[in-house]
């Protein structure tokens, strides 16, 4: 596969032409389905389904548990842009590549974008299956100069030195606890530790991060969450909790990528009816909320 560290504006506009001609429904909330989480698109109603294949420019998807589509429907009443599978860093692919999805999902006129991830637990009182809803994150990657905003910043998307503060929307993780509480649902929220994989993280790390004050650790969502809030987009997250992360080398058990995919699929109805009771009561989106704003000449 070709690495393309620096993507040209026009391929942005050439992919979202692509996927608006494939559409029948103009959608408003883009939805990126982490692993083991695929089965959430069978509640989409209306679904239109398009290989990533067939967008020019598109990367695809090479990992088990990620399908490689982009389906368009509704959910309750919602106009949704699913991604059912995500493009990750370890799999070879250039940031660039990786945040593709999430500019094109901007150009076709998305303004909110919920990003889910399978996730170890750090924090020593989550549970196998718990959903947490992210706070914040942490992006080793971006502490030795990998950002998926290195290069050229494309002032028609955001600034050149985006400010962080609340990546994740306040008002709809608020949300997400009141939809949560009127379920009977426990909804965690935490710090999401971002690294590149495809190690998982060492005993020794999971310490570290603890100490920093993380909660999950992963391999996706925070360069899709950096590129999305630089376009003015609310974002919100959810990492199911798929295995708690082993803190020592005497530890006997070990994670596997199919424990993730077992664990991610016991977690998708109660992610799904938590996602459904967060679109039906969606507020409008309002520009404001974002301190994020493109450049003007
Ligand atoms: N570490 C990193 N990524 C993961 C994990 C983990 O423990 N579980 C699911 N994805």
């Amino acid at each position: 596969m070709e690495q393309m560290h620096t993507i040209p504006e026009e391929h942005y506009h050439v992919a979202a032409d692509h996927v608006r001609a494939r559409l029948s429904v103009a959608p408003a909330v883009g939805l990126v389905l982490g692993s083991g989480l695929g089965p959430l698109v069978d509640e989409i109603e209306g679904a239109q389904a398009i290989p990533f294949g067939e967008i020019p420019g598109w990367p695809s998807a090479t990992v088990q548990g990620h399908a490689g589509r982009l389906v368009g429907g509704t959910l309750e009443g919602c106009p949704v842009l699913v991604m059912q599978g995500r493009i990750h860093y370890y799999e070879g692919y250039s940031l660039a590549q990786v945040t593709l999805p999430v500019r094109v999902m901007r150009l076709l006129g998305i303004d909110t974008l919920i990003l889910t991830n399978a996730a170890g637990g750090l924090n020593q009182g989550f549970s196998v299956g718990d959903i947490m809803v992210i706070e914040d994150h942490i992006y080793p990657a971006g502490f030795s100069g990998m950002n998926p905003l290195h290069g050229p910043n494309m002032g028609s998307f955001g600034p050149r030195f985006p400010v962080h503060t609340h990546t994740y929307s306040p008002q709809l993780r608020a949300l997400a606890h009141r939809v949560a509480a009127g379920q009977g649902l426990t909804l965690r929220e935490g710090v999401y530790v971002s690294l590149s994989g495809p190690t998982f993280e060492t005993p020794a790390e999971v310490r570290l991060f603890r100490a920093w004050g993380g909660d999950a650790v992963g391999m996706s969502t925070a360069s899709e969450a950096l590129v999305a809030y630089h376009a003015g987009m609310r974002v919100l997250g959810f990492s199911s909790i798929t295995n708690i992360s082993l803190d020592s080398t005497t530890a006997q058990q070990e994670v596997s990528h199919e424990d993730v995919l077992r664990a991610g699929k016991q977690i998708v109805p109660r992610l799904a009816a938590l996602l459904r009771g967060v679109l039906r009561e969606l507020p409008p989106f309002d520009p404001g909320e974002i301190e994020n704003a493109p450049e003007h000449d």
